[in-house]
């Protein structure tokens, strides 16, 4: 399968924002911390989303995902190892560890390995639940897991890693006593799940801040919660409508979330205009080039790296983008050289320097957001694109295709 795109078109309309991916998959985990049915609304429908629904079908858990409501009934937990290839697909699947741990007090589970876009060690989730108490071996690729009964502790995390915040927040929920993660990830998506957490009964205060306290609780209840929009999706449509000189409105994003986004935006000069639960880009003709750094959150988010390396490609000037989260995400600069661009990788830095227009080619996206950074690209290009490895952008784009063509792009899957 691949995804053509005559480029060129100047994007105008407006268009949806779906939940977001990296919300929905840690709040369908904690699920597993209640006996009963949770309805989480507003759950994007991707190829990532239904992993998580295989891995929780496999502890149990029944499940129905229809128009982006996802029921989730959980009766009884089955005591079972989580199969390889499911946590290989996707590393996001380890989310499962802390739930389990508390809700089972044991769990062998695959080390998720490499991926495309760095070393992505779990070393400072596995701290945690030693922290809380929990024995922590590893063999043979797996981790295992076992507690009498987590304890509440003090975590200092070396890094404010995202999904390490989470797992160990689930697995504290329900330790005797209270927990405090210090150096906690302040990711839009913690506090949602903390939100949901909190809706279930949890006692968890300062999510969003450096330190996040719990104080353990016997047991949550099902809930029905909505899953907060996207931020990424939503950078990635205003990304479009800046690529290809457009006026592009994203309805049911949250500003507060897009603040470094929406800055650079405007320091390339592109007009943003936000009210009520809209935003519009007014895009410039070309754009001027800036400098990026990535950083936690409330930083430039990595996960626009890629896509901001395509607009930049096309503005006037030279820019510097630094990636300091993850070692290897700038896979997808050879590719886009092949449609013309002018950059070069120098260490954990991108120097892109601005040429007119990028030029169609067959392309392969290697990862997720390199994916959506070729579509960027091939939106603003002279001729034909064919993107392959549409499976990678698929995991977190739902109907890009359908979505770019309202606005009036020149999309099509091919067979
Ligand atoms: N790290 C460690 N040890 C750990 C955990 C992380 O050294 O135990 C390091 C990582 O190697 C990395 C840094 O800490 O250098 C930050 O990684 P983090 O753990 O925060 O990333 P993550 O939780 O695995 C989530 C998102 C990613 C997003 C990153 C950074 C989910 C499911 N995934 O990953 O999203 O890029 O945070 O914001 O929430 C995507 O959606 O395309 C995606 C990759």
């Amino acid at each position: 399968m691949k995804l053509k795109i005559e480029g060129g078109v100047r994007l105008t309309g407006e268009v949806d924002i779906i939940g977001a991916k990296n919300s929905a998959l840690p709040i369908m985990a904690a699920t597993l911390l209640t006996t009963g049915k949770n309805i989480l609304h507003n759950i994007p429908d991707l190829k990532d989303v239904h992993t998580m629904m295989s891995m929780l079908e496999v502890f149990g858990a029944k499940l129905k995902l229809k128009k982006n409501i996802l029921q989730v009934t959980i009766d009884e937990l089955n005591h079972i190892d989580p199969p390889e290839d499911q946590v290989k697909q996707m590393r996001a699947s380890f989310l499962v560890a802390g739930p389990l741990l508390a809700r089972l007090g044991k769990i062998r589970i695959p080390l998720p390995g490499g991926c495309q876009i760095g070393s992505r060690p779990v070393d400072l989730h596995l701290k945690g639940f030693q922290a809380l108490g929990a024995k922590v071996a590893s063999e043979h690729g797996y981790v295992e897991l076992e507690s009498k009964g987590l304890k509440g502790a003090s975590i200092y995390l070396d890094l404010p890693t995202v999904t390490g915040t989470e797992n160990i927040m689930m697995a504290a929920v329900l330790a005797k006593g209270k927990t405090e993660i210090i150096n906690a990830a302040k990711e839009p998506e913690v506090v949602d799940l903390a939100n949901a957490l909190n809706k279930m009964g949890a006692k968890i205060k300062g999510a969003g801040t450096d330190r996040i306290e719990i104080e353990g609780v016997d047991a949550l209840s099902p809930i029905e919660y909505t899953i907060i929009p996207d931020r990424i999706e939503a950078g990635t449509f205003l990304v479009a409508g800046a690529i290809t000189g457009g006026e592009v409105t994203i309805r049911g994003a949250r500003k507060e979330h897009l603040g470094a986004v929406l800055g650079k935006l405007e320091e390339m000069g592109h007009k943003i205009e936000a009210e009520d639960d809209k935003i519009t880009i007014v895009a410039k003709s070309v754009g001027k080039a800036c400098d990026i750094t990535t950083a936690p959150y409330p930083g430039f988010p990595t996960d626009m790296q890629a896509l901001f390396a395509s607009l930049l490609g096309v503005s006037k000037g030279t820019s510097v983008i630094t990636e300091t989260i993850f070692d290897r995400r700038f896979g997808f600069v050879d590719e886009l050289v092949r449609m013309g661009a002018n950059m070069k990788v120098q260490g954990n830095t991108l120097i892109v320097v601005g040429v007119k227009r990028y030029s169609g080619a067959s392309v392969t996206a290697g990862d997720l957001r390199a994916g959506a950074a070729l579509i960027m690209a091939g939106l603003n290009a002279d001729g034909i694109t064919e993107i392959s490895g549409l499976e990678h952008i698929e995991r977190g784009y739902e109907s890009i295709d359908k979505k770019l063509k309202l606005l009036g792009a020149k999309v099509s899957i091919e067979l």
